[in-house]
């Protein structure tokens, strides 16, 4: 699907199968970040020459294009940020260190990304919120019971990904939103690894925060969304400070910040990486989310299929509802085993993959991990799996 889009795959011999880590770039992207540095560079917000009204005009207006894609009810709650990790800081750090008290409880999951952990560990232990951990089930995923029975009196915040990026598992966010609203619980979704490939509404799904980056869904790096529901945002505290943010400031130290969401955005934003993530949104909205979703699915159950026939493999997640696979060839280590593949220009990603504390629960600190999209083909996994069954072999041929 739309493989003549992306110019490294016709310029390189690879099969890219590290889409989690991070998306190829149409060549649509490429051109929209060209074009700025080569037809219109200017500042934002700042200048009254044309290339200025330009860059402001399609800086300004991709909030509009982001709205529509996620669907919350503004063009006002879309913050523009680096990146998902930048994103929950500023949820943390501008809202939560003054929304939460001592002893008030945050719900999380051990199969979080560390972006997703840690800035709420620095806050448990500078502020003494409790942080407790949603119980996983026998495949690593969320139920719904388990949700329910994590809850408290005291649970003020749930913070969960939408997609895990290492089990991959599909959360029902509609239905932990739904119960979040009624029960006065903030919810945050983590939708780095979903917005980029599964249907999301950040009205219906009853979302409060929602935090993604741009160089996961084809978009280039250095750019990032964090959606804040207005009327959450208008208490939001800013974290970065600086030009752009402000309306005015004197010597008597009183200053007037910009409205929102500007005030959140000090100094000189990622103008061409915003003006990429746009071209990029437009291009997934022109396929369709739902149809590159249900491709990967198709995708995945052929990948599983053959790989379950490989006897020295041992797959973790099969039962998840996306397109990231994780597995160990057995007594091979994960960094040897996505060496070897390097070897047949296949890109795999091994390790813990930033989320750390899922070993408690999975006993294997590092494994293999398979993340496909819409690009992918049937074709590079039969490669895959080829490579994979010579893969044992030669290892054993080494240990003997
Ligand atoms: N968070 C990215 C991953 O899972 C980098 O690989």
């Amino acid at each position: 699907m739309k493989r003549e889009d992306f110019p490294i795959l016709s310029n390189k011999n690879i099969i890219y199968f590290d889409n989690a880590a991070t998306t190829l770039k149409p060549q649509c992207v490429i051109d929209a970040i060209n074009d700025y540095y080569r037809y219109y560079t200017a500042n934002i917000h700042r200048g009254v020459y044309d290339s200025s009204v330009l860059s402001d005009y399609l800086y300004d207006s991709t909030r509009f294009v982001v709205r529509d894609f996620i669907h919350c009810s503004s063009a006002k709650e879309i913050i523009f940020t680096s990146g998902t990790t930048h994103s929950i800081n500023l949820m943390v750090f501008g809202f939560m260190k003054d929304y939460l008290d001592k002893g008030d409880e945050v719900l999380l999951s051990k199969s979080e990304h560390a972006s997703n952990i840690l800035p709420w560990i620095y806050l448990s232990k500078e502020i003494g919120i409790v942080l407790r951990f949603i119980p996983l089930s026998d495949n690593y995923s969320i139920t719904y019971a388990n949700f329910l029975s994590s809850i408290t009196q005291n649970t003020k915040v749930v913070s969960l990904a939408h997609v895990t990026n290492v089990i991959g598992d599909v959360r029902d966010i509609r239905q932990i939103g739904s119960y979040c609203r009624k029960h006065n619980i903030l919810f945050h979704v983590d939708g780095a690894q979903s917005v980029p490939h599964v249907p999301i509404d950040f009205i219906h799904d009853q979302i409060d925060f929602l935090s993604f980056s741009g160089h996961k869904m084809c978009g280039p790096t250095g750019v990032g969304v964090l959606v804040v529901r207005e009327s959450l945002m208008e208490r939001m505290k800013p974290v970065f400070w600086g030009g752009g943010m402000n309306k005015s400031f004197n010597s008597k130290m009183v200053y007037k910040l910009k409205d929102i969401p500007v005030r959140f955005e000090a100094g000189t934003p990622p103008i061409a990486e915003v003006l990429g993530l746009r071209s990029a949104i437009l291009y997934l909205m022109e396929i369709g989310i739902k149809k590159i979703h249900n491709y990967e699915l198709y995708l995945k159950r052929y990948l599983i299929e053959k790989l379950s026939q490989n006897p020295f493999i041992t797959i973790y997640n099969k039962n998840s509802d996306s397109g990231i696979l994780i597995f160990n060839v057995n007594g091979v280590s994960s960094m040897d085993v996505s060496k070897y593949l390097n070897t047949y220009h296949i890109c795999v990603r091994s390790g813990s993959h930033c989320s750390k504390m899922l070993k408690e629960d999975l006993n294997e600190f590092s494994t293999v991990r398979v993340s496909l999209y819409f690009y992918n083909t049937i074709q590079e996994i039969d490669s895959l799996i080829l490579a994979l069954e010579k893969c044992h072999d030669i290892f054993k041929i080494v240990e003997y």
